[in-house]
């Protein structure tokens, strides 16, 4: 077990089936052996800084129908928003003040948001706060939509892989979706200049240990510059309502594996993880991740971009998300900084 981390940390990679089996026998001691490594690189890089992005739910209508997902286009329950260009603005204000530098605009799939649309918002906040990085995350699209919102000044793209195992991406998306799209549309982001972040759910249904290895390989050959993933959790409105929660333990490792795969990387601590855990961001950043994205969405529409259950800080506690996160990253010993934390060496 030791031998096989020591190998990542050296080699950055493993075998398939090296990976497979650090997978299915890692326990409480490797996997302290494992976040201690996965510290000691990202206190390399990063010391104890952790950075914040401020994420702003701008769309939950989807075209889409992702089975496991709660905004999908099938769930009549949903109560469909869209922000306005000025109340994305208004989010951007807020955030600056509160010493956001990096700002995320996620949404669905939502084709009233028509480039044009998005090109105008894009310029708006690049105007508005120079300082300030630009995260788009919002989907597929071609590649000269991609160059339009980069030309009009998005710096970063977040499109998680979801699974890189082509019968498990069949399994959790209907036809209309398809793995080879979703590489294609990855290689195009990272081709046109973007800073790319790639990802997946740990414990969706149907996922194998085989899957996960297929996953670490595939970001391996991507090298993406930030690597998302959470646990899955069930939505009650959606076709895997019952299936399982994904394992906090099997999570940490992985975050683990990938600090020791992409020492430099920018690695979220994800909400995902905080839901199904109180601690679970805290232990994500003492298991190597250092990006925590809370978010910056209108208090009144948080509830409605529930991607699953009982997702954390959509409530009235929201208004305190900051001085929250600020303890909570203090009380392991890390502290929140006000800066854009572009990945290392990135040239634009
Ligand atoms: N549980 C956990 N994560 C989910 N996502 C979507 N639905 C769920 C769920 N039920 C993740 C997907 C998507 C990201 C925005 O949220 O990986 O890419
Ligand atoms: Fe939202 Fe703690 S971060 S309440």
């Amino acid at each position: 077990m030791k031998n096989l981390i020591d190998k990542l940390y050296q080699e950055q990679t493993l075998e398939k089936d090296e990976f497979i089996y650090l997978l299915e026998h890692f326990d409480k001691e490797t996997s302290e052996y494992l976040f201690s490594l996965a510290r000691s690189l990202s206190g390399k890089y990063f010391g104890n800084e952790v950075y914040t992005r401020g994420l702003i739910e701008f769309t939950n209508y989807c075209k889409n129908d992702c089975y496991y997902c709660g905004i999908r286009k099938s769930n009549r329950n949903v109560d469909r928003y869209r922000l306005t260009k000025e109340e994305i603005l208004s989010c951007c204000e807020t955030g600056h003040e509160l010493g956001f530098r990096t700002f995320v605009l996620q949404g669905g799939e939502d084709g009233a948001f028509t480039d044009e649309v998005v090109v105008d918002i894009v310029k708006s906040i690049r105007e508005g706060y120079p300082d300030c990085a630009i995260t788009l995350s919002f989907g597929e699209k071609t590649y000269d939509q991609y160059l339009k919102y980069y030309e009009a000044g998005a710096n970063r793209y977040l499109l998680r892989h979801e699974t890189a195992d082509d019968a498990h991406y069949r399994a959790l998306h209907p036809d209309s979706l398809s793995l080879e799209n979703r590489k294609e549309c990855l290689r195009n982001l990272k081709k046109i200049g973007y800073q790319v972040g790639t990802g997946f759910m740990v414990g969706s249904p149907y996922q194998t240990t085989e899957c996960l290895a297929e996953d670490l390989l595939f970001i391996k050959e991507l090298s993406p510059q930030m690597v998302g993933i959470g646990p899955f959790i069930p939505h009650k409105d959606t076709p895997f309502g019952n299936f399982p929660a994904g394992s906090m333990d099997l999570t940490l490792f992985l975050i683990g594996i990938l600090r020791l795969m992409i020492p430099n990387g920018l690695l979220p601590s994800t909400t995902a993880l905080g839901t199904i855990d109180p601690k679970g961001r805290e232990a994500g950043i003492l298991a190597g991740a250092n990006v925590l994205m809370p978010n910056l969405s209108p208090i009144g529409v948080r509830k409605k971009y529930e991607l699953y259950d009982n997702k954390i800080c959509t409530g009235e506690e929201a208004a305190e998300c900051n001085v929250c996160l600020r303890n909570r990253v203090a009380s392991v010993g890390y502290e929140i900084v006000e800066k854009r934390g572009d990945f290392i060496g990135f040239e634009e």
